[in-house]
């Protein structure tokens, strides 16, 4: 059975979660379940899925579901349940509903998939990653957040936009929460080795950097009906398949600090191996001054989050 296919299952078939699924079965990272509580989305939208490999020439197989039975011995689970930001929900609501959302998709998944890998996309971020980890009692290896590879996409994009080069070119790291108090590094991003503070003014990289920051807002004002959902979900996979194939890829994601960067027991984003186990290891370096206060203010206001969490009973 060594060649049988690993098992992701996307919990979550809005736009987030379906656009994952599309993702890792066309890229043929393992055989996908899609679970929504409306059982008609996942599984209408896994057939839909299913029905491009005979374009697209790929083998995983794709199925949908309401019911965590089908998602059961998951080597990698993502959770995208959740209400998405929209106009009239205060941060307080959002908390609210969504923490109850991953709580409950995380007794399942426990129940399940007790040997998988957790990987929480869930917004406020940091803060549901939190409420995972407890529901779910894993070890922190198993329990992951993304944010800091689609914050650090989009810097590299404007980076690369910028200046007229590929963004392939262009390596950037975005630390701290997944919110408008993240810390991208310009001192660490390089244009093939180039560092981008000798490319560029710094009100330029200032701009850039503020263009990040709001990242998400910009499209959420765009869309208006909803948030990004293409970038967000090829970053989980990005994820999925680092663990899988076991590729020790150093990433920036949202992990359990135990005193790394002077933090603990809090979700934060920060460099990360991901290899076959899930968080190999945290990458810790030493913060300049300004670094170093941008990301304690970030810690901060994840840490204002997670009390919040206390003050609200959840
Ligand atoms: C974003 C939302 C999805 O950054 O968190 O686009």
């Amino acid at each position: 059975m060594a060649f049988r296919r690993k098992k992701i299952s996307v919990i979550g078939a809005g736009q987030v979660g379906a656009t994952c699924a599309l993702m890792l079965a066309s890229r043929g990272v393992g055989d996908v379940a899609l679970l929504d509580i409306n059982q008609g989305a996942a599984k209408g939208k896994a057939l839909d899925i299913l029905q491009t490999a005979a374009v697209q020439l790929f083998d995983s197989q794709v199925t949908g579901t309401a019911d965590y039975a089908d998602t059961a011995d998951s080597h990698v689970v993502v959770i995208t349940a959740g209400s998405p930001r929209r106009p009239g929900l205060t941060r307080d609501d959002l908390l609210t509903i969504n923490a109850r959302v991953v709580a409950s998709c995380c007794r399942e998944i426990k129940k399940f998939s007790p040997e998988a890998v957790v990987i929480v996309v869930t917004n406020p971020l940091d803060a549901m990653c939190f409420v995972a980890q407890r529901e779910l009692g894993f070890q922190r290896e198993r329990v992951l957040g993304m944010a800091g590879i689609l914050d650090s996409a989009r810097f590299r994009t404007f980076v690369a936009l910028e200046l007229g080069v590929s963004v392939r070119d262009v390596q950037a790291l975005v630390m701290g929460g997944h919110g408008d108090s993240m810390v991208p590094m310009p001192r660490r991003c390089f244009v093939g080795g180039v560092p981008l503070t000798e490319l560029l003014a710094p009100e330029r990289v200032e701009v850039l950097v503020e263009r990040a920051r709001g990242g998400g807002d910009e499209i959420v004002k765009l869309l208006e009906t909803g948030s990004a959902f293409y970038a967000p979900a090829a970053s989980v996979v990005q994820m999925v398949e680092a663990i899988l194939r076991d590729q020790r890829r150093v990433l920036p994601c949202a992990a359990m600090l135990h005193g790394e960067f002077g933090v603990n027991g809090l979700f934060i984003g920060v460099p990360c191996v991901l290899g076959g186990r899930g968080l190999e290891k945290v990458c810790e370096m030493e913060l300049d001054a300004a670094e170093r206060a941008a990301f304690e203010h970030s810690v901060s206001r994840v840490r204002a989050l997670v009390d919040d969490l206390a003050r609200l009973g959840l």
